[in-house]
């Protein structure tokens, strides 16, 4: 289906084994319509699929071919299907006239035709399928914008269900631990204010971490994640990246550790913004990996780009939860509340504003490992 574009002169195709009726045809419209001939059916499905005209003039009387075998095979193809065709005959039996117009052609003209009518017989079906096809153009458009409507109410319908509930659990315990502290001091040394001041500080904390999620996806959904590529060795980042997560990772006995190669390549890009995304590959490998495991960042330039990999020894992921691991709000256990569902997504976008490649290999019981890519400079 062409989209109407009153520019572009709409393309009739003529069929006719007689060379002098192409000719006469072909001066008659010229100027008005672009003219396509062909002398056989066989030459004319051929190029009615590799680009289908606006209208075809298609002579029922042919050697091989004719006209009615044609237009069932124009009928059969859904590409082809909607393209109106108006009968040329000598023929004016009524019998074949009914025949062709059962077949589903629009209209049928005799030969020898008056011209000024089959101009105007032209003219009126074209202006019909052009119309039509504004009118399809028009419903694929709304469907369009629907579509894109859902999506959005979608998205506020997901923040609302995360502020609903993931923002307002630590509130609560902010809310509530204050007030303990408004309240006269108790012995209980798990009430002390040193105690619910840090209980208050790690709710805030994790309303913090949120809220700067929600933004980042946010921008990156407007595509106005800020990034702001400069060159940067391997080494320093990847080896910032670990001292970050070091703490985490030691608190829960795993071994965090880079081993890289050609670290002293520059790579172009937002220093702040990578280590976000080490910060959630690291974390998650920290997160799902039991006690005593093995976390490392591993390096190596691939192509034009350098790529990192953040490997674990966790309990790996299963092939049919793999196709959704980037998918916003998605979490392999819903149960599992100590996040969201973010992180991988917003790694991915802040990726993708590098011009890099994210992606995963693991299998149930071997670990993962993430992969990206970033440029190179140079
Ligand atoms: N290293 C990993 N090992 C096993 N499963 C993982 C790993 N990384 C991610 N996953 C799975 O992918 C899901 C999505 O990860 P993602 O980082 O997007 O969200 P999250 O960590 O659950 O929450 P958030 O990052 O918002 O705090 C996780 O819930 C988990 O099921
Ligand atoms: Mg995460």
């Amino acid at each position: 289906m062409r989209a109407f574009d009153a520019a572009e002169q709409p393309t009739v195709l003529v069929v006719d084994d007689t060379p002098d009726n192409l000719a006469l045809m072909s001066t008659l419209l010229k100027g008005q319509y672009r003219v396509k001939v062909a002398n056989t059916g066989e030459k004319a499905l051929k190029m009615v699929a590799a680009n289908p005209p606006d209208l075809i003039l298609l002579d029922v009387m042919m050697p091989g071919m004719d006209g009615r075998e044609v237009l069932q095979h124009l009928k059969e193809n859904p590409l082809t299907a909607n393209v109106p065709v108006i009968f040329l005959t000598s023929n004016n039996q009524e019998c074949d006239e009914e025949l062709g117009l059962n077949l589903g052609a629009v209209d049928y003209i005799t030969k020898p035709f008056s011209i000024p009518i089959t101009l105007a017989r032209i003219r009126n079906h074209m202006r019909l399928k052009l119309q039509t096809d504004q009118l399809a153009a028009m419903a694929v458009e709304s469907d369009r914008l629907r579509d894109e409507a859902q999506r959005a109410t979608r998205a506020r319908e997901d923040v609302v269900a995360v502020v609903a509930h993931d923002l307002r659990t630590p509130l609560s315990t902010i809310l509530m631990t204050a007030r303990l502290l408004e309240g006269p001091a108790r012995d209980d040394p798990f009430l002390a204010p040193a105690k619910l001041g840090g209980r208050i500080f790690r709710a805030a904390s994790r309303m913090e971490a949120l809220i700067k999620d929600l933004l980042d996806l946010a921008a990156i959904d407007a595509g106005q994640l800020a990034v702001d590529q400069q060159p940067i060795k391997v080494q320093p980042l990847a080896a910032e990246a670990v001292e970050m997560m070091l703490p985490l990772a030691t608190g829960k006995d795993l071994r965090l550790s880079a081993s890289l190669e050609s670290a002293d390549v520059l790579l172009s890009c937002d220093r702040g913004r990578v280590l976000q995304v080490f910060a959630n590959l690291i974390g998650n490998a920290v997160k799902f990996t039991l006690s005593g495991g093995e976390i490392t960042v591993l390096g190596r330039v691939d192509n034009a780009a350098y790529r990192f990999t953040v490997q674990d020894s966790g309990p790996g992921i299963t092939a049919d939860q793999l196709p959704h691991i980037f998918d916003r709000y998605w979490q392999g256990r819903s149960t599992d509340r100590r996040g969201v569902g973010l992180g991988l997504s917003i790694a991915a976008g802040i990726v993708a504003m590098h011009g890099g490649r994210i992606w995963v290999n693991s299998e149930l019981g071997s670990g993962s490992s993430f992969h990206f890519t970033l440029p190179r400079v140079g």
